[in-house]
């Protein structure tokens, strides 16, 4: 851990490639990335090994094509491979060799109480052991990087206090190895809302089955200016900001988050004016955001010798900074013959 005292401080997050991204991924995460890239040292990752976590869902081939889909989304949305590390977690083998000793290290009551695997867990036909281990796992991919910070979405909160939870306790049973890190999560954008449900997180296996629930971000113009047309508000008709509705809430946080007002501000515009004009710009916003993001993720596509390259140098300068930590982890838990 002394080492880590004189660089700049690090950022680590990533992304399932388990479905279509979508507006909540880009304001909750991704939007916040790019920002972080010159004050800190950036590994974001595509955790393919998560996506794993409900096999049925996942066919082979649509997980290979989601795990570029992924990346190549990364580089559009601003991601510099030259200034972040962008690399796919299963070619980093550490992540699952640590994940493995910090399950062990990972008490069934705390996995058990983890919100997500709930909800997740009412849904899945079959629900298999990485389901519930998966704190685990994304606890190696940031405590590998000895990340200061993770980027994410309200939703991952949860789990990061877990990670510190587990790399406080294998600290304890070990001796000091892990640095502990801290969620970094939005103002606004955190936690958008399905469209056509605005009281379910957006989600991108619901966005799958549910068309109207999410705002694609490769998704046809014409399908995200209907998708927030047809958004559902209330039975009202003029915007009431101190009794404004989930889904009207939900809508003035995309446009906020965009235009890096905060939502009273943008509300203020809108005060006693019919839904239409919010929806209008709401759509024009996303718009102008996600036309420039097409356009560059066609282009990164189109040369798929570039995206390989990214992701090899990625995987390498990952592996340099992921396997000195890994091998210090060992040690400390007395695996293996070297002391
Ligand atoms: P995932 O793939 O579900 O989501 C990726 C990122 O998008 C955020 N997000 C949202 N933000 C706002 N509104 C929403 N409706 C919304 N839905 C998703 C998430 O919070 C996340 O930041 N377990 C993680 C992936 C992961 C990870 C990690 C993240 C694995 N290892 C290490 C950080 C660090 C997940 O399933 O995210």
């Amino acid at each position: 851990m002394t080492e880590s005292n004189h660089r700049k401080p690090r950022v680590l997050s990533g992304v399932q490639p388990s479905g279509a991204l979508h507006i909540g991924n880009y304001l909750g995460a991704l939007l916040q990335w790019k920002d972080l890239q010159d004050t800190y040292e950036n590994f974001f990752c595509v955790v393919d090994l998560h996506a794993l976590t409900v096999p049925e869902n996942v066919k082979p081939a649509v997980l290979r094509e989601k795990t570029l889909e992924v990346a190549a989304l990364y580089l559009a949305s601003g991601i510099d491979p030259k200034r972040s590390t962008v690399f796919v977690q299963s070619e980093v083998s550490a992540h699952a060799e640590l994940a493995w000793v910090l399950t062990c290290a990972s008490p069934l009551g705390w996995l058990n109480r983890m919100t997500q695997f709930k909800s997740k867990s009412e849904s899945a036909h079959t629900v298999g052991a990485g389901l519930l281990t998966y704190p685990a796992l994304m606890a190696a991919d940031i405590l590998l990087y000895e990340a200061d910070q993770v980027p994410v979405g309200a939703d991952q909160k949860q789990h990061i206090e877990f990670a510190r939870d587990v790399a406080a306790r294998f600290n304890e049973l070990y001796g000091p190895t892990f640095k502990l890190p801290n969620p970094m999560i939005p103002p606004t954008g955190a936690r958008i809302m399905g469209l056509d449900a605005p009281e379910q997180k957006m989600s991108k296996s619901t966005g799958e089955k549910a068309p109207g629930h999410a705002i694609g971000l490769l998704d046809a113009p014409n399908a995200v200016k209907k998708a927030i047309m047809r958004a559902v508000t209330d039975t009202g008709s003029e915007l009431v900001w101190a009794e404004a509705s989930p889904g009207l809430k939900n809508l003035v946080s995309i446009y906020a988050a965009i235009s890096g007002e905060t939502p009273d501000v943008v509300a203020a515009r809108y005060e006693g004016r019919g839904y239409g004009y919010l929806k209008k710009d709401v759509a024009e916003a996303v718009e102008g955001t996600l036309a420039p993001l097409r356009a560059r993720y066609a282009e990164i596509r189109g040369d798929v010798g570039y995206l390989d390259s990214v992701l090899d140098a990625g995987a390498e300068r990952a592996r340099a900074v992921a396997d000195p930590v890994l091998a210090r982890a060992k040690i400390a838990a007395g695996l293996g013959r070297t002391r």
